[in-house]
């Protein structure tokens, strides 16, 4: 399973051209499929010929357009903070997020999901605090690695992917916001999976878990539900001044217009289009269903991941490509989460019909390695 085994030649969608093959497309994380609507590649390539590629400086100097001033409106707005930042990826985000929090003097020690994205880890070793990583979503393990490790006084943050990405789990983050009060500490979401999907107006995994707390905090990515590129830290004014005037937003040149313009029109449409996230969890339960008619082992939930891991390498690799000789792709994965020999994941968008997903689940039901 090497990385680039696949080469995508079109825009991702239901419909896909990879390797020279147009596929059924069940891969991916552009779950509304914005990343190829008509009015966001409008708006990128619109912000192109106004602002050129990028202002090749940093924000701090000149390099802040009228378009980083909106996405940033847009971003508060969405998610219904003081503030926000918008930053290159979502990788940064994390790091930038734990970075502020940091500065704040908010906590003492790093407790982190041990589950969590590489990006999580990577941002608390650049903190110079102590990290402690925890069982993947056990509150048992927290509690005792909390015990264990706080001092008289010091505080926690615990860290944590909101939804983490090959099993679409969730974290149990009303119990760690809990536990954070607790000890006087706070909580940082990677919530890159989770925006725009989760939560009656798509605000990620803090809403789907009917959560609002100053000891909240939270960072993400456009580059998934809302079809664009970069990150997003929403927030109170000071933190996100924080974030602002840090090394990672200082010292970055400011991001490409393509990129802040496609952000922008995409929280317009997630905002506007309600039915989008409904349509999605329609079609993940309806996928769900269609899985388990053939006996793969879903959760009942609605949201559009599944992952299974039938048998080993081998076996994997010969239904994957088995899918593929049938026109269909899913992924076979090996990312944080997955085990070393990865698993096979499908994803559905708000985009597929239900022929699409009926002939998924009769071509892979009729695999004899399953
Ligand atoms: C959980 C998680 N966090 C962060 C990121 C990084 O986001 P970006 O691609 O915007 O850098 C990803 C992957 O894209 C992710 O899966």
């Amino acid at each position: 399973m090497s990385s680039y085994n696949f080469i995508t030649e079109s825009a991702t969608g239901t419909e896909t051209r990879i390797n020279g093959k147009k596929y059924l497309y069940f891969a991916g994380t552009g779950y509304f499929q914005l990343n190829s609507h008509p009015e966001v590649i409008q708006a990128a390539s619109e912000a192109t010929l106004e602002f050129g590629i990028a202002s090749a400086t940093s924000r701090s100097i000149s390099g802040t357009t009228p378009l980083l001033l909106e996405i940033e409106k847009s971003a508060a707005k969405f998610f219904d903070t003081e503030d926000a930042a918008y930053l290159p990826s979502g990788y940064l985000s994390n790091i930038a997020g734990l970075k502020a929090l940091s500065d704040m003097d908010l906590y003492d020690v790093i407790f982190i999901d041990e589950g969590s994205h590489y990006c999580l880890t990577e941002g608390a070793m650049t903190v110079g605090k102590p990290i402690v990583s925890f069982k993947n979503r056990s509150l048992d393990d927290l509690r005792i690695k909390l015990e264990e490790n706080l001092k008289p006084k010091q505080r926690p943050m615990i860290a944590s992917d909101g939804m983490f990405p090959v099993w679409a789990k969730i974290a149990p983050l009303s119990d760690y916001l809990t536990l954070a009060e607790q000890y006087n500490g706070v909580i940082w979401i990677d919530d890159a999976h989770g925006v725009g999907i989760l939560g009656e107006n798509g605000k990620g995994s803090y809403e789907h878990a009917g959560l609002k707390s100053d000891r909240l905090y939270m960072g993400a990515t456009l580059s998934k539900a809302f079809g664009a590129y970069g990150g997003i830290i929403p927030g109170k004014a000071d933190f996100i001044n924080r974030i602002k005037s840090g090394s990672v937003m200082t010292g970055s040149n400011a991001p490409m217009n393509a990129a802040v313009a496609a952000g922008i029109k995409g929280f317009e449409l997630v905002k506007n289009n309600p039915m989008m996230r409904e349509k999605l969890w329609e079609n993940a339960s309806y996928l769900k269903e269609g899985l388990k008619a053939i006996g793969i082992d879903t959760d009942d939930n609605s949201r559009p991941i599944v992952a299974f891991a039938p048998g080993d390498v081998a076996n994997m690799t010969s239904i994957h490509q088995a899918l593929m000789d049938e026109g269909i792709f899913i992924q076979f994965v090996k990312y944080r989460g997955s085990g070393s020999d990865g698993v096979l994941r499908i994803v559905v968008f708000s985009t597929h019909t239900r022929d699409q997903i009926d002939y998924l689940c009769h071509k892979l039901g009729s695999i004899e390695l399953l």
